[in-house]
């Protein structure tokens, strides 16, 4: 890989997000790292110190219905070789679908779902052809592996993410770019908790690879962190 080419990450406060900014910029990759606010991010902070220009922060909550339009403002002409769109949520922590309210529906997936969607297609022409453009999944999406029994609601909402991207990819004639979605592991953050089995940097870097080895060799997959395929 060259060690000029740019990722975007939306959603790079902390996390997986925040770990793949830092495995990017380790291995040369520019980083353009959308968060909602950098002021509550101090580990941002010092790796926007450290990586000087080859880090430039947008702030943007990616729910909005704008933010599209003021992530391609901020990066002005630039242009992108992967896009990841890394942000997501839970859901409520009951995750049963007869008590959940229209706010919480509404929230799930809007940010799980539609606005990573939303937001790729609306910067897809940045990518350059050959690029990744990636979503951060989950292995509860797989319908036929049918693990979300614990975690109905979250489950739905990156099936919902998997069902857009294939819809998206099945409109294209050809595809000028990946189209991934990711799963990265059961990883200790503060999604995953304190009993994940993977660190933040062993998901990050295995993510990276993935998303090297797919650079001029476009498809529509969903794979994990190590590369292994996964059915939708
Ligand atoms: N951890 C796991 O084991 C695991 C397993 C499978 C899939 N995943 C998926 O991997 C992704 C990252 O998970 P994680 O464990 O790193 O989660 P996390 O520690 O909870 O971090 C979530 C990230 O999403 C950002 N975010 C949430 N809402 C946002 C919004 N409206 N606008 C902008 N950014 C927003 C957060 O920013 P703020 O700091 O501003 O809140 C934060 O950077 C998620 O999509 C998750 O579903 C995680």
């Amino acid at each position: 890989m060259a060690v000029s080419q740019h990722l975007l990450i939306a959603g790079a406060s902390r996390g997986i997000g925040l770990g793949l900014a830092r495995v990017a910029l380790d291995a040369g990759w520019h980083v353009h790292a959308v968060v909602r606010s950098l002021a509550r991010s101090s580990e941002l902070q010092v790796l926007a110190e450290q990586a000087g220009a080859r880090l430039q922060v947008i702030e943007c909550d990616l729910a909005e219905a704008d933010a599209g339009q003021r992530i391609a403002a901020a990066l002005g002409t630039q242009r992108l070789d992967c896009a990841l769109f890394n942000a997501g949520i839970y859901g409520p922590a009951h995750q049963d679908p007869q008590c959940i309210d229209e706010q919480q529906i509404t929230e799930l997936f809007l940010l799980n779902a539609i606005a990573p969607i939303r937001l790729a297609r609306q910067l897809a022409e940045r990518v350059n052809e050959g690029g990744v453009i990636a979503f951060m999944s989950s292995q509860m999406a797989s319908l036929s592996l049918n693990l979300a029994a614990g975690m109905p609601l979250y489950g739905a909402s990156k099936a919902a993410l998997n069902s857009l991207l294939r819809s998206w990819s099945s409109e294209l004639p050809s595809l000028p770019w990946s189209l991934l979605a990711l799963h990265p592991g059961w990883v200790r953050t503060d999604m995953g908790g304190a009993n994940a089995p993977l660190s933040v940097a062993q998901s990050a870097s295995g993510l990276l690879q993935v998303i090297e080895r797919q650079h001029g060799t476009p498809v529509c997959a969903f794979f994990d962190y190590q590369g292994e395929a996964l059915p939708w």
